[in-house]
Formats: C-alpha cells, sequence, structure tokens
C-alpha cells in the first residue's frame, strides 16, 4: 500500500469512530476489544464537588491503578464511597481494598452498597487508630489519603503509624493538596470560600481548600526526604489536586556500577 494511503486510513482512524468501527468489524486493525470500562465516571462532577475527587482526578486515579495493578489498597476517608468504587472498578480480582471512615453516613453506605464487593473491606474508626490486623496484617501497595481533617497532626500522625506497613514501592496520594485559581471559580467555589470564612486565600487569586492537607505534605516534604513528590495541580482550571509520594529508589539494571550505587544509597 503506498504511503498517501496508509496516511489517509490512519488520518480515517485517529479521527472519526464510524471509520474505527468500520475497520474493527472489518478485521482491518487488530485490537484489544477489551477497553477499561469508564460508565461509573458519568456518577463523578468536575467542578461542583461534594469531597470526591473531580472527574478528571478519578480517571488519574482509575489509570495508575490499572497501571501499577496493587494488591493491597487502603483508602482514608470513605465518605459516600466514590473513591472506593472507582478503584474497585480499576483493581484486579484478587486486589483487596480496605478503606476506613468515622461517619454514621459512611458505614451506612458502605454496608448497604458495597456489600456485594468481596474484595473490599470498611473500616470504621479513625485512621490514626490504623492497626496492622485491620488489613490482615498485609503491607499497603497504594494509599489514599482523603480524610477530611482538622489539623495536618492527624495525618502526619497516621502518616508515621503507616510507614512500616507500607509494601517496598508502595505508591501514597494525598487528595486535596491543590489550589482553586479565582479566575476558574464557578458558583460553588465562590460559595464554599464564603461558608469557610475566607480563611483559605493565599493571594487575591488562589484559594487553598484544604490547608491542612498542604501542610500535612509540606510536613512530610520536611522531614522526609527519601521520599520522592509530585504534585498533580493545575492553573489552567479548576483542581483539587493529588500529590503522590513514593520512596527514593535507584532502578536496578545489569551494570554494576549502578548496582553499587544502589547499594551505597540503601546504606544511606
Ligand atoms: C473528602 S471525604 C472523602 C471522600 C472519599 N474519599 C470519596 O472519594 O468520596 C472525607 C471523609 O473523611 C472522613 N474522616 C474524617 N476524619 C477521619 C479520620 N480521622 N479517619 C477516617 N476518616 C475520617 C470524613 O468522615 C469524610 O467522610
Amino acid at each position: 500500500m503506498n504511503q498517501l494511503i496508509r496516511n489517509t486510513l490512519r488520518k480515517g482512524l485517529y479521527t472519526s469512530n464510524i471509520i474505527r468501527s468500520f475497520a474493527l468489524k472489518l478485521g482491518l486493525i487488530k485490537t484489544d476489544l477489551k477497553s477499561p470500562h469508564l460508565g461509573h465516571l458519568s456518577l463523578y462532577n468536575e467542578y461542583y464537588l461534594r469531597g470526591a475527587a473531580q472527574k478528571e482526578e478519578t480517571l488519574f486515579l482509575f489509570s495508575i491503578i490499572k497501571m501499577v495493578r496493587p494488591s493491597i489498597i487502603v483508602e482514608f476517608g470513605f465518605s459516600r464511597g466514590h473513591g472506593s468504587l472507582n478503584f474497585l472498578y480499576a483493581m484486579d480480582h484478587d486486589s483487596k481494598l480496605y478503606s476506613y471512615d468515622i461517619s454514621d453516613i459512611a458505614k451506612e453506605i458502605a454496608t448497604s452498597t458495597f456489600n456485594d464487593f468481596t474484595n473490599f473491606k470498611y473500616i470504621h474508626k479513625s485512621m490514626l487508630d490504623f492497626l496492622p490486623e485491620d488489613i490482615d496484617n498485609n503491607k499497603i501497595d497504594f494509599l489514599y489519603m482523603d480524610a477530611v481533617v482538622d489539623n495536618d497532626s492527624l495525618n502526619f500522625d497516621t502518616f508515621e503509624k503507616i510507614l512500616p506497613n507500607l509494601s517496598e514501592n508502595a505508591i501514597l496520594a494525598v487528595h486535596d493538596s491543590g489550589t482553586w485559581q479565582k479566575k476558574h471559580f464557578h458558583e460553588f467555589h465562590k460559595e464554599y470560600t464564603v461558608k469557610h470564612g475566607g480563611k483559605g486565600w493565599i493571594s487575591d487569586e488562589e484559594y487553598q481548600p484544604r490547608p491542612n492537607q498542604r501542610k500535612f505534605v509540606n510536613r512530610v516534604m520536611e522531614k522526609y526526604q527519601d521520599f520522592e513528590i509530585i504534585h498533580l495541580h493545575s492553573e489552567r482550571t479548576i483542581r483539587c489536586g493529588i500529590t503522590l509520594l513514593q520512596k527514593r529508589k535507584f532502578l536496578k539494571t545489569a551494570s554494576k556500577e549502578n548496582d553499587q550505587l544502589t547499594h551505597e544509597l540503601s546504606l544511606n
């Protein structure tokens, strides 16, 4: 097939759903038809937030679980179960999700709505009272910190308590570590800042909806410099934000020098 025809076909496949469906039906393209099911994302809102992650953040969390395939996931802050539901859709069937909350409504929703998920366990107690037995003495591969707390110490003390229970490559995701830009506000965000006494303004244009999540992240960065940190924040849209943490580690290679470096690093 000449290059011009190839490029025209490719353009059709890249830009038209109809051409893609035809090509699939005719067997012209061979692809994995088992696309991930994302239908549940219609339950998530991008702008009018009720505590859960934004729709686009939810998509990111879904992808990270699909990519990394953590065996044990722990969530602090179940609320109405939006985070849990997303993890359950993304997780492997032999993975397990443990979710903590202290509110009665969370308990009611978890026990009445999530009872068919065999790889889910709701734990009705404060994250600060975490015990390894709660999670069947497993090591945590993915930890989602999304409890709304009155002070950053509750998050920080929980983090320190949980450290020995993290697996070697554990990933931590802290929700609500970002700020909102005033220029992107919808009515909901205006009302939120008024309701919360306007205390979260960093400047005339930038608002922090959850200051304690940010203070917590800063405390971890200050004390635990062996953790790599990436902030998924944006000034180009309303973004509650997620900060990812993972222990710093050199990648093993077949080279002796590199492995020596890895060894020295692990001794420090
Ligand atoms: C922002 S909501 C969580 C949203 C949830 N992850 C979701 O995706 O829908 C915060 C939740 O944290 C819970 N919470 C507050 N303090 C807590 C604590 N010490 N331990 C566990 N959960 C806590 C609250 O009851 C509330 O339901």
